[in-house]
């Protein structure tokens, strides 16, 4: 089959200044008080970034990043476009003025930018307005994991969450088609958890048909090691070339397979803009999570933004537009120009695509208006 896809990376909001000018130097201090409440137009505050490094991966999951879609011939970001760790870190103060208290760096696989910890370490030094510190967390395939656990911890990287969908070897290369091994994904989550990543997380996106058969023996792998497992549903993101609701093995079903081996109770300690529903297993084994963002949506507490890294702020995993932060980006241009922007985006934001995925315009399970591709804005 022939797989077409459209990439809005180019579609932008225009261009708004709340002032109507180019930023300009203007000289104003980092530690000007925080702007005025940023919450959106449904009261949801801006609580998390993600900041994705790069738009590359060394793995083709057939439900992300279709080999027939990401050929070498596939229009990534040329490496000049992305912005500089300088530049992150100056769009992360301003992120962090308007209310961020973690920072979840993604790709693409964020292990494949040079230097990471380079970054980590110039992010691992905010603080909130508040003074408080800043987490610093990381999403990748695991792959390069088990060489550079140590450094990004020494870095400063708090926890780290590997992408991980089958221990069956045969199953695991199927779905990331690139032949890598689940051994060498597993010894990144322990070299992880041995340099002092805490917790360690695990998220396995379940596709009915395809690894189903992995929630049990994946359970069990990680009951007693302190690896918190979270299973995913499959989602129609950018990219999901083969999604259809028929293809969606929900949470209900996942915790029903565990509970036929494990009884589980709720976590009381769930914040409210988590993605997981999380439960413990009764005998004291650790917990386990479900992101139920088709079956059970989350949208009412999301707190997310989204970067790229050529410096597109998108306000939902599923928009169809960004805003270009880059040309406000820079030590010889002012903070605050920058944090206004940001804050004009949020206070403009309506977005809600999960709770509206039913009755989306589609032909077929195609959407009609499609969304920005997952590996652009890393999940
Ligand atoms: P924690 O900080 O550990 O709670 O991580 P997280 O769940 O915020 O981030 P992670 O990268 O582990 O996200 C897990 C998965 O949940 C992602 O890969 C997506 O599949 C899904 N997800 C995360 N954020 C959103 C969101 O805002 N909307 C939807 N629909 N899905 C999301
Ligand atoms: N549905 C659900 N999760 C997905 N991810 C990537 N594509 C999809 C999809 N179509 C998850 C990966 C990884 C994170 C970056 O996003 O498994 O954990
Ligand atoms: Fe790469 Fe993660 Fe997408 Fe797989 S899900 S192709 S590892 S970015
Ligand atoms: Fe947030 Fe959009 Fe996901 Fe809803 S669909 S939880 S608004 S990112």
């Amino acid at each position: 089959m022939k797989h077409t896809e459209v990439d809005v990376s180019n579609i932008h909001y225009a261009l708004r200044s709340a002032h109507g000018a180019h930023p300009i130097a203007s000289g104003e201090a980092e530690s000007t008080p925080l702007l005025s409440e940023c919450t959106d137009k449904l009261g949801r505050p801006l609580k998390d970034l993600r900041l994705s490094v790069i738009d590359q991966c060394n793995f083709r999951c057939t439900y992300c990043m279709p080999k027939e879609v990401f050929t070498k011939d596939y229009p990534f970001l040329r490496s000049a476009s992305r912005l500089s760790f300088d530049q992150m870190t100056f769009l992360a103060k301003a992120f962090v003025r308007l209310g961020v208290d973690k920072i979840r760096i993604t790709g693409g696989e964020p292990l494949l930018r040079k230097n990471l910890e380079l970054l980590i370490d110039r992010l691992a030094c905010l603080r909130t307005p508040e003074g408080k510190d800043v987490e610093i967390a990381l999403t990748t395939n695991g792959s390069l994991l088990a060489a550079k656990a140590r450094s990004l911890r020494d870095a400063g990287l708090r926890r780290v969450t590997v992408s991980l969908d089958s221990l069956d070897d045969a199953i695991f290369q199927r779905m990331n088609d690139v032949r890598f091994p689940v051994a060498r994904v597993l010894e990144g989550i322990h070299a992880a958890a041995a340099a002092g990543l805490s917790p360690v997380k695990v998220n396995t996106v379940v596709e009915r048909g395809v690894n189903e058969s992995q929630i049990l023996p994946i359970a069990r792998y990680f009951r007693n090691t302190g690896v918190v497992v979270r299973f995913i549903e499959f989602m129609d993101v950018g990219g999901a070339a083969s999604w259809a609701r028929k293809n969606v093995f929900t949470s209900d079903d996942a915790r029903r397979l565990i509970e036929s081996e494990f009884a589980l109770q709720p976590l009381l300690t769930q914040r409210a803009n988590d993605t997981a529903r999380n439960f413990e297993y009764a005998d004291g084994a650790g917990s386990v999570g479900f992101i139920s963002s088709v079956s059970q949506p989350f949208c009412g507490d999301c707190t997310r933004a989204r970067v790229s890294s050529d410096g597109k702020m998108f306000t939902c995993l599923f928009a169809t537009g960004s805003l270009d932060v880059k040309p406000w980006l820079g030590e010889a241009l002012a903070p605050e120009a920058l944090a206004r922007e940001i804050l004009a985006r949020w206070r403009d934001r309506d977005d809600r695509y999960s709770e509206l995925r039913g009755v989306c315009a589609r032909v077929g399970s195609k959407k009609v208006y499609p969304t920005v591709r997952m590996s652009l804005v890393g999940g």
